[in-house]
């Protein structure tokens, strides 16, 4: 497996921390060159490079709000300058409001809807013209059980993300016969810190601990191999799916 990936080219958005930062270095195990995007955190995603570079691949950290589809040509340039090339890309970044649905503002829904659903559309259809000059490329897209189920206050980004795998479908199967492998993964409660923003985190973070039959809440590391794994050619026959990661959190 690992031969195999050395040497392509991954972007990964939201790539300075959390689970994005944990993929740029477990795909960097596998010889995997990473372009690290973030949004502000500068500290951060320097560090995430540094830690990248210190596994011997090539990496570089790209600024873009990946909400704003203006800023896309400019960071494809920049990935394109610096490595010639993308082979893989995983969109990762996400945003949204806490609140309950019947309270979202419409400027609530556009953000989470244009930074985790509208930017993974369009992402990919800037990285199709490089894939398929190819013939082959792969594209994931990170998405969470509150597509599927009820999470208090989580209304926003889950509706984003049921939008993601649906897409992601579509993608698959439209692309596959260009040689483009599209799947989503999908995970529980992850403790980064994005946790910190919900909304009475204490008492929310112990009841998914009691319900989650694997006994602990998830590491970004757990979501890292998983995202791996669809990267590689060990997965090939895995199209256009949402893999689910979550400790059995979502069988209770
Ligand atoms: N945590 C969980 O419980 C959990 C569970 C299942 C799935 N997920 C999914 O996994 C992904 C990562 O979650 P996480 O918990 O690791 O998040 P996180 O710790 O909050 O990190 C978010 C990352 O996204 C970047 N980002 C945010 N908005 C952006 C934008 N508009 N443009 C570019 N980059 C942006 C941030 O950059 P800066 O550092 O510059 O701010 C940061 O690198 C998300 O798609 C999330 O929905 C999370």
């Amino acid at each position: 497996m690992t031969n195999s990936m050395k040497g392509k080219v991954a972007l990964i958005t939201g790539a300075s921390r959390g689970i994005g930062r944990a993929i740029a270095l477990r795909l960097a195990d596998d010889g995997v060159n990473i372009a690290v995007n973030y949004l502000q955190n500068e500290e951060s995603a320097k560090k995430t490079v540094e830690e990248l570079l210190a596994k011997g691949v090539k990496a570089a950290m790209f600024q873009a709000n990946v909400g704003d589809l203006d800023a896309h040509k400019a960071l494809f340039e920049g990935v394109l300058k610096t490595f010639g090339t993308l082979d893989i890309l995983i969109h990762n970044a996400a945003l949204g409001a806490f609140k309950p649905v019947h309270r979202l503002k419409m400027n609530h829904w556009d953000l989470s809807m244009n930074i985790n659903a509208k930017a993974f559309l369009a992402l990919s259809q800037k990285a199709l013209p490089i894939m398929e000059a190819k013939k082959e490329g792969i594209i994931i897209a990170l998405s969470s059980l509150g597509a599927h189920h009820f999470i208090p206050n989580y209304g926003a980004i889950g509706i984003s993300k049921a939008a993601i795998e649906a897409t992601a479908r579509y993608l698959a199967v439209e692309l596959m016969p260009k040689g483009i492998r599209v799947n989503c993964v999908s995970g529980g409660l992850v403790d980064t810190d994005a946790l910190k923003m919900f909304p009475f985190f204490d008492e929310f973070k112990k009841e998914v601990l009691q319900r989650t039959p694997a006994g602990r809440i998830g590491k970004p590391e757990d979501l890292a191999r998983v995202v791996a794994f669809l990267c590689s050619p060990e997965s090939s026959w895995i199209v256009g799916q949402t893999v689910t990661a979550d400790g059995g959190l979502s069988l209770i």
